[in-house]
């Protein structure tokens, strides 16, 4: 008997793992074509008498133009065209608009408002001419005091750098503020304690492996435009395309083949695509943009540069009562990050993050500098990773004023699980969560209270180790379509399923992977709900023509939307199926039941149906009145945002010589509800710690006086790779999302948002008792040398 069970028990897991339906850890599809070489990038497109551009970029970060002479590059032999600001002006396309509600200049006309704008761009026969050529356009600039940053850009008298803009008096962007000031106020005046901090979370840049780039072909004849492109949201691109060159949208076709990364990067639109596609329509030849790594460290999409200060007052019991922020962020020359249109700094108000704070009071500013647009949410979901990282950094300080160990104030002051669905002061609504659970999860896995010994110990001896926590909670999955959208696009999404006559099936999804896996848990999502083998499903995304509307993978919305999306389908097809299958059995359809890919009737459960016998039926053999066909299309607009969550515990040791800091440990449980794939889901993690810890400690990009950006190249822009990078050991618990159909929370950018927090909190912990409560990002040796040495420590 008990041999037999656990034949049967191997039996059910083989045909489990072959299925690959949900929490089976499937080899990802696309490895195959990855491993071997094989993807098809942007830059991998080639087309009969293709040109290539190459952009002339502003060495000034604030000048005036008094005038271009291109007549040199003209002259070179295979120099096609100079395209100025001046030539667009004439067809209206000088200027576009942003995601944000702002302008963009697509090439400069009047003044260049940060170093590495596009000024002018030349089309030639080859990228090497066309490169020599662009060093031969002139341009006649007139130098203009640089503004590079938000507090001098708000000071009175500060040169307006956005002059052009009818009404523009001052640097101003935008006032937003989110909670309640006076219930803020009223829980501030009776704390029995306020604690406060003041920090900056500077500009880093989600820099991908492949650069951003298009292809451009349109065709003079037929009108039609195809568009090969490094993009996110191609569906959403297409339509403002129409909107901003005046191109009939039909015509429009954009194809994001594999992309080599995007982190946030690839979601605003740039000129250079404007160009190209300008270029290929003018020229009647395709046009071919690939940015170098430079243009892209310096023009393109950067992320954070936030200034952030507040307080949390705190009362007699040690409870958090109320929370109150204030940011001033710095947006560069054109305010063109990607947020709905009602919050104007994201969704930043998560900020009171997974504590269980009465009332909260936001206020937030953005200023014009003369830097490169920036704020794109880089793995993260509009401005939640700023939002996560002053919160619990605050808590630690908390802590450290309350004289108590940070995890104590944080198990204090949680949201309860039984609290959920939770109203967060700031106007959310957490789906569910268990965060005492995954901090229990992680404290064991460190095995804490240990090292909270040694820790002493070494204290003794004068020696620094820190113990850094964080308790994040994400806010993913952007919309509901009612609330949230992206230029006036609702933020739903969508999937298209069609089971073919032998019961294969393709699925094309609105979302567009840039790496995340898709291919392989979307068919595992098919495989759970219909039956059929994930390897026998086909998942098709980034062509406009031949898949569904949607608005695109960024802020980890593909599984909470694109996901919820799929599951609904298949449960079209499956009830379909249902008619099919009494058909066949000649029953009621009431009577029909389903499970893991097979229909029986009520009863009968040994007499099945296959679903792939469905499928064929659905094209050989139906009932009366029914269409042929087992195929069906949802746009899923969510109920609701998902909201993952976790708790990230790092370790180090600090040498007081030198300042430098080890990471000696990382402990990260997450918990994204139910995982599709959990193999992938520990890659997402992997990476996403990668990211905070180069953001942490070696990532930044900065400007001198003159607004020259410092950090243009990966010898001055560090990221980490495996060298500098510490191990990670992961731990996961599961709190199903109630509203998403397969309870699946996204995940893809949790770490991110989550662990640079703890790893600055690991460094607060060793240095609090020396009176050192905060050290801005990135966390470098001099800094910390420079901390201790203020102090009075130094060897
Ligand atoms: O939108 P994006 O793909 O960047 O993020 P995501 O929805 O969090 O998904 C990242 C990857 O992890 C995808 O391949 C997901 O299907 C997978 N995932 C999963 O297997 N289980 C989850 N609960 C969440 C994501």
């Amino acid at each position: 008997m008990a041999v037999d069970t656990a034949e049967a028990a191997e039996a059910a897991e083989a045909a489990r793992q072959a299925m690959g339906g949900i929490g089976v850890s499937l080899a990802r599809k696309e490895d195959a074509r990855f491993i071997h070489g094989q993807g098809h990038y942007v830059d991998d497109v080639v087309l009969p008498g293709m040109l290539h551009m190459v952009i002339v970029r502003s060495p000034h970060a604030h000048a005036r133009i008094k005038g271009i002479d291109s007549s040199a590059a003209m002259a070179i032999p295979g120099v096609i065209a100079v395209v100025t600001g001046e030539l667009l002006a004439q067809h209206k396309l000088a200027w576009m608009p942003t995601l944000s509600g702002d302008t963009q200049a697509v090439l400069a006309t009047d003044k260049v408002r940060f170093q590495g704008q596009e000024v002018a761009c030349v089309i030639a026969e080859t990228k090497y001419i066309a490169e020599d050529a662009a060093a031969l356009v002139s341009v006649d600039y007139e130098p203009l005091q640089a503004i590079t940053t938000p507090q001098q850009a708000i000071a009175p008298g500060a040169v307006v750098i956005r002059d052009e803009k009818e009404g523009q008096t001052d640097n101003k962007i935008y006032h937003w503020e989110a909670g309640d000031k006076d219930a803020t106020d009223a829980a501030f005046a009776r704390a029995a304690k306020v604690v406060s901090l003041e920090t900056f979370y500077p500009r880093c840049h989600p820099s991908p492996l492949e650069t951003c780039g298009c292809v451009a072909d349109l065709d003079p004849v037929t009108g039609n435009a195809t568009i090969y492109m490094t993009s996110q949201a191609p569906h959403a691109h297409r339509t403002l395309f129409a909107i901003v060159a005046g191109l009939p949208e039909e015509k429009i076709r954009i194809i994001s083949p594999d992309l080599g990364g995007g982190f946030g990067n690839k979601v605003p639109i740039y000129p250079g695509y404007v160009v190209a596609t300008a270029a290929s329509l003018l020229i009647g030849r395709p046009v071919k943009w690939i940015e170098d790594r430079t243009d892209n460290l310096i023009s393109t999409g950067f992320a954070r540069d936030y200034y952030m200060d507040g307080s949390i007052a705190i009362d007699e019991n040690g409870k958090f009562i109320g929370l109150r922020v204030n940011l001033l962020s710095d947006n560069g020359a054109f305010f063109a990050d990607a947020q709905p249109s009602k919050f104007k700094a994201g969704l930043f108000h998560i900020v009171t993050g997974s504590y269980d704070i009465p009332a909260a009071h936001i206020v937030a500013n953005g200023a014009y500098t003369n830097k490169a647009p920036g704020g794109v949410a880089y793995r993260c979901s509009f401005r939640v990773t700023e939002a996560s990282y002053f919160i619990e950094r605050l808590v630690e300080n908390a802590a450290v004023e309350l004289g108590q160990d940070p995890v104590t104030t944080r198990l204090n002051n949680f949201i309860q699980p039984e609290a959920f669905p939770y109203q967060s002061a700031s106007g959310f609504e957490y789906d569910s969560g268990d965060y005492p659970r995954a901090m229990k999860v992680a404290l064991d896995m460190l095995g804490y209270d240990e090292l909270r010994k040694e820790q002493a110990e070494k204290r003794a001896k004068g020696e620094l180790m820190g113990i850094g926590v964080a308790s994040f909670t994400e806010v993913v999955g952007a919309g509901k379509g009612k609330d949230y959208d992206i230029a006036g696009l609702r933020m739903f999404d969508s999937a298209e399923l069609r089971v073919h006559p032998t019961g294969k099936a393709i699925l094309k999804l609105g979302v567009k992977s840039q790496g995340q896996g898709h291919e392989t848990t979307f068919a595992q999502i098919v495989a759970e709900e219909l039956g059929i083998p994930a390897s026998d499903v086909e998942v098709r995304e980034g062509d406009t023509d031949n898949t569904p509307f949607g608005l695109g993978t960024y802020a980890s919305r593909s599984t909470p939307v694109g996901g919820a999306a799929t599951a609904v389908v298949a449960r079209k097809l499956r009830d379909k199926g249902k008619i099919i299958a009494a058909h066949l059995f000649e029953a009621d359809v009431a009577d029909i039941e389903f499970a893991k890919g097979k229909y029986n009737v009520k009863g009968s459960p040994d007499n099945v149906k296959t679903i792939q016998d469905i499928a064929f039926a659905a094209y050989t053999n139906l009932p009366e009145g029914i269409e042929a066909g087992l195929e069906g299309v949802t746009y899923y607009d969510p109920p609701n945002m998902t909201f993952p969550f976790g708790t990230y515990l790092v370790v180090v040791d600090i040498d007081k010589g030198t300042g430098q800091v080890k990471v000696r440990r990382v402990v990260a449980v997450d918990d994204c509800g139910v995982r599709i794939n959990p193999m992938i889901v520990e890659g997402q993690i992997h990476g996403g710690l990668t990211e905070g810890f180069g953001i942490a400690f070696m990532e930044l990009i900065t400007f001198d006086d003159e607004g020259n950006c410092i950090g243009s190249n990966f010898m001055d822009y560090l990221i980490p790779t495996a060298w500098e990078t510490p191990r990670f050991e992961l731990g996961e618990t599961v709190t199903p999302s109630p509203h998403h159909p397969i309870g699946a929370k996204g995940v893809g950018e949790s770490a991110t948002v989550g662990s640079p927090a703890a790893f600055v909190n690991a460094v607060i912990d060793a240095l609090s008792h020396l009176g050192i409560t905060n050290i801005d990002m990135p966390i470098t040796s001099d800094k910390v040398w420079a901390a201790l040495r203020s102090k009075g420590v130094t060897e």
